[in-house]
């Protein structure tokens, strides 16, 4: 079983605008390897969410390589081996917190048969319970404050078991009790599985509690961890 994950190799984002460009991330290389525990920080504007949507083959990199060795073709991605947290608001109004939630397996086609159904059931409940839900299962978005709405995403990109989990800003909106719960109950859903977890922060709190920063400033991705490698 190979263990990298993500594999990128001098990996560009350029944006254009009419006669402007922005170079969003400039020829980053870094390895995901399987349990890999990333705290991705920079400030405002650094290139923090042009990469996680890259390494979600949401985007195409301008110029370089991105391979998902362990994962297959890209468009096979989302959301069953890679889970995606915006960082905006991301859940459907007209679905309740339960039947967003449900949403990753539903599109894996998890509730095909009666049997499979009664296994979402179970996997949506504990979720819920993980992330401290069950009082709000039938609500809708609109009734949620936000962070209540980022904790119903964080349980949606973590029921169905994905490999990757890349979380944009997770505890951004939460003050930090609240913050380090979630991420408490996000450690302990992961533990002892293979998933790989990268968060994108400007908390040192958040990043404290992974095993790995990597630092991106101006589109450079500069930590020097044997993670990164530089080109
Ligand atoms: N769709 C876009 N069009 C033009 N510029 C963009 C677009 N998305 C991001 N940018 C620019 O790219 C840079 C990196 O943005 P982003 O990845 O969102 O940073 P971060 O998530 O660290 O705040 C910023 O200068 C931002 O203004
Ligand atoms: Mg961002």
């Amino acid at each position: 079983m190979r263990d990298a994950l993500i594999e990128a190799q001098s990996l560009s984002r350029i944006y254009r605008r009419g006669e402007t460009h922005v170079v969003a991330l400039a020829r980053a290389s870094f390895v995901l390897n399987r349990g890999d525990r990333i705290a991705l920080m920079g400030r405002s504007g650094s290139g923090k969410t042009t990469l996680l949507h890259l390494m979600a083959a949401l985007d195409t990199p301008t110029s370089g390589a991105i391979d998902w060795p362990a994962l297959g073709s890209p468009d096979t991605l989302l959301p069953a081996k890679i889970s995606l947290v915006f960082q905006t608001p991301s859940l459907l109004e007209p679905l309740t917190v339960s039947e967003n939630v449900a949403l990753p397996l539903l599109m894996a086609g998890a509730a095909d048969s009666a049997d499979c159904a009664s296994n979402v059931e179970r996997a949506v409940a504990a979720a819920l319970a993980t992330f401290g839900l069950e009082a709000l299962a039938q609500k809708l978005p609109e009734e949620l404050s936000g962070g209540q709405m980022q904790r119903v995403a964080m349980a949606r990109a973590a029921v169905g078991r994905p490999l990757v989990i890349l979380a944009d800003e997770p505890t951004g909106q939460l003050d930090h009790t609240t913050g380090q719960a979630l991420l408490d109950a996000l450690i302990a859903h992961l533990a002892g599985t293979p998933t790989a977890l990268v968060i994108a922060t400007h908390d040192p709190a958040v990043a404290k509690r992974m095993d790995t920063v990597w630092r991106v400033e101006r589109g450079v991705l500069t930590e020097t961890d044997p993670t990164v490698r530089r080109t």
